[in-house]
C-alpha cells in the first residue's frame, strides 16, 4: 500500500522576528543617559518586573533625540513584520498607535511570564545586555501557545517545540505577536540589563 502526500501545510505559525541597528552604541548611550534622567525624578511602576525600575507612562511621548530615533526604529520594525506576514489591509488607512516604557534589571531582576493583551505586536529594543555566554542570563523565553504539546515531547520535533529561548545583544530588536506568552531569566551579573518594550496596535482612522 502507497499513500501519497498531496499537500503539507504550516497552519496558525507564530512569527517572530529580530531585527538589527548597526548604529547603535551612540543610541544606547543616549538611551541611558535618557534613563538617569527620568530615574532621578520618578520612581517606576511595578508591572511584570520582579526588582528594577519600570517607567510610568508612555516613553514614547517624550520629545528627547534618541527616544525619537527608537520610535521610528520601531515603527519600521512593525511594518516590516506586519508586510511579511502578508497583512492585506491597506497600512496607510490605518493608525499605529505605539506605547513604550523603559525596564532596567538590577542582578537578579527578572520578568515573570505574561502577554500583552490588546495590542497586535510588542517588541523589545536592547539598550545594554550584560554579557553572558552559557547559562539563562537575561534571555527572553517564549511559550509556545498551542496546548496539548507536553504530549509531542517524546518525538522532539522542532515544529512541537514547547518553548523557545533567545539571547539578545546591545542594538537587536525583538518583535512577536502580543499574544505570545513570555519571560526573561534573572540577571546573573552585576552589570545592569536595560530594554525598552513597546506594544504596538493598528486602529481605523476615524
Ligand atoms: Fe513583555
Amino acid at each position: 500500500m502507497i499513500i501519497e502526500q498531496t499537500k503539507y501545510e504550516k497552519l496558525f505559525s507564530t512569527p517572530v522576528f529580530r531585527y538589527h541597528f548597526p548604529e547603535h552604541a551612540d543610541l544606547d548611550r543616549a538611551l541611558l543617559d535618557e534613563g538617569a534622567v527620568m530615574r532621578a525624578s520618578s520612581e517606576g511602576v511595578t508591572k511584570s518586573n520582579r526588582g528594577g525600575w519600570h517607567s510610568e507612562g508612555n516613553l514614547f511621548d517624550r520629545q528627547t533625540p534618541c527616544i525619537k530615533v527608537l520610535r521610528t526604529l520601531a515603527e519600521e520594525a512593525v511594518e516590516n513584520a506586519t508586510r511579511k506576514v502578508g497583512a492585506k489591509s491597506d497600512l496607510a488607512s490605518l493608525k499605529l498607535r505605539l506605547f513604550a516604557w523603559m525596564n532596567a534589571n538590577p542582578a537578579g531582576g527578572y520578568n515573570a511570564p505574561h502577554t500583552h493583551p490588546g495590542s497586535h505586536w510588542s517588541g523589545v529594543y536592547y539598550v545594554s545586555q550584560p554579557d553572558v555566554e552559557e547559562g539563562n542570563s537575561g534571555m527572553i523565553e517564549f511559550l509556545d501557545p498551542r496546548t496539548d504539546l507536553p504530549n509531542w515531547r517524546i518525538l522532539k520535533a522542532p515544529a512541537f517545540k514547547l518553548k523557545k529561548k533567545i539571547r539578545p545583544v546591545p542594538g537587536d530588536m525583538i518583535l512577536f505577536p502580543s499574544y505570545l506568552v513570555h519571560w526573561v531569566h534573572p540577571n546573573e551579573t552585576d552589570e545592569e540589563r536595560v530594554t525598552i518594550a513597546f506594544n504596538a496596535k493598528f486602529r481605523k482612522r476615524k
